[in-house]
């Protein structure tokens, strides 16, 4: 069935609502009213559907349970030629639906014009598009667990690893490198949260809504819906076929996940730089430059940290689309499908580099730990001594450690090697069991407060990590 000869253009109107129509369609009519190119990914969902809606047609008794048989059986090899690769979408067929009801037509003849009883296009393709958000919903939950678990297992490896911490990107003060991996597991997990709820408010059947009224037929939604897999029938029929928040929900899910994903995506380009040295991409994971043979650029971290372009875009394009229709069903809603499916594949693709990456990146110790004790980020360790061990208020604390800091970076050392003498010039009190905590790991270490970097505590939570990621 080529575009050119289809039976749409000989008779010059469709054959699916041309009944009122007299002549063609201008060829670009055709051209910005056709889908095919996008909704074909929906022709799964769409067949699942209508076998749905046939059964409980044949059901409920509104076709003959030989038609409904009939169409199911028919159904069941479109969607096996469709499976086969190289099906004949038709443009002059518009979309999904009716290029999958014309092949119907053609493989059973009559009884596949008996389908469409008591549905429209509006509630079918909100229909389809829900169940392939569902799915979408399951395979982004899939592709965060992964990437948890890469980063899990990275922290396994580094619990006692040193780095610095920092804030505003200023060295601040030691924390575990397994802190900081596990830091963004506790966000994937969010991302998580996010798609369950999307995915759980989206789980409920517009099918029966049909054209925006309901319809007079005796039709049985509670069957439908439940052998689709949703939670019940929608209530309202105009909302089942206007609704698309579902869509900017599971968008504004991927938009917050893309904007996380970016920035430990920053941070490996970060690290993997000749300044920071902390760690090293394999060749899996790296890109040369065709002018500079010493190069190796994490092209897929710079990637993912520009994918939220694309997918905010996503968002952004949709929320314009869906702002200030009235109800019920526009064709701007066909608009809704690109934009989404586009954000799920980014995203999708997004998430297995990361975790890929997430599992290849490859840490220097020495480089962490020289950069963890750099930069007098032991100085809140001082202030906290001197609270404990001379009871000072913090604020004066703060203030003494001050001094002495400004004396070690005037002397150009750190502040393990003032001598007591220099200390006590500050603070006569000050004595030699301070230096016990002037150093990277002894600040990393004395971090036991809950969510803190100790490695007490940071061993707890990948154990905590492991049981929740393997039970799951
Ligand atoms: N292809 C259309 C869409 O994606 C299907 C619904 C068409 N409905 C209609 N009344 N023309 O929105």
């Amino acid at each position: 069935m080529a575009d050119d000869n289809s039976p749409t253009k000989q008779t010059g109107t469709s054959a699916m609502w041309g009944g009122r129509f007299s002549s063609g369609q201008s060829d670009i009519m055709e051209a910005i009213n056709a889908s095919i190119d996008i909704d074909q990914r929906m022709a799964e969902q769409d067949i699942q559907g209508s076998l749905a809606h046939a059964a409980m047609l044949g059901a409920t008794g509104i076709i003959s349970s030989e038609d409904a048989a009939a169409i199911q059986r028919g159904l069941e090899q479109v969607r096996e030629e469709i499976r086969a690769g190289g099906f004949p979408w038709s443009k002059a067929l518009e979309d999904v639906h009716m290029n999958v009801e014309a092949r119907l037509k053609e493989i059973i003849g009559e009884p596949a014009g008996r389908l469409h009883t008591a549905r429209s296009r509006n509630d079918q393709v909100a229909t389809d598009f829900r169940l392939w958000l569902r799915d979408a919903c399951d395979r982004i939950d899939a592709g965060l667990a992964a990437y948890q678990h890469a980063l899990v297992q990275q922290a396994e490896q580094h619990v006692d690893q040193v780095m610095p911490g920092f804030t505003h990107l200023q060295t601040a003060q030691p924390v575990s490198l397994a802190h900081h991996l596990l830091s963004y597991v506790e966000l994937a997990e969010r991302d998580r949260g996010r798609f369950r709820d999307a995915r759980k408010r989206l789980n409920e059947s517009p099918l029966g809504c049909a054209a925006l009224a309901g319809t007079a037929f005796p039709i049985d939604r509670e069957m439908t819906a439940s052998a689709l897999g949703f939670d019940r029938p929608m209530a309202n029929s105009l909302d089942g076929v206007a609704a698309r928040d579902f869509a900017l929900e599971v968008l504004s899910a991927a938009s917050i996940c893309a904007v996380n994903l970016s920035r430990f995506a920053e941070e490996i380009v970060l690290w993997c730089t000749k300044r920071f040295q902390f760690a090293t991409l394999s060749d899996a994971w790296s890109t040369g430059s065709s002018i500079m043979p010493q190069k190796r650029n994490p092209d897929a971290a710079e990637l993912v940290r520009a994918k939220p372009g694309r997918i905010i875009g996503s968002l952004t394009g949709l929320l314009v689309v869906v702002k200030g229709l009235p109800l019920a069903y526009s064709k701007d809603l066909q608009e809704d499908k690109a934009p989404t499916f586009q954000a799920v594949d980014d995203l999708e693709l997004a998430l297995a580099a990361m975790a890929g990456m997430a599992a290849d990146l490859s840490f220097n110790p020495e480089a962490l730990e020289e950069a963890a004790g750099e930069a007098y980020s032991d100085a809140t360790d001082l202030a906290d001594w001197v609270v404990r061990e001379l009871g000072r208020p913090f604020r004066d604390a703060h203030h003494i450690a001050g001094s002495i800091v400004r004396m070690a970076e005037d002397k150009g050392i750190p502040l393990a090697a003032l001598s007591l003498q220099d200390m006590q010039s500050v603070d006569k009190a000050i004595d030699e069991s301070v230096f016990s905590v002037l150093s990277a790991r002894a600040s990393m270490n004395s971090r036991t407060s809950f969510g803190g970097t100790s490695p007490t505590r940071v061993r707890e939570q990948i154990k905590a990590w492991s049981a929740r990621l393997a039970g799951e």
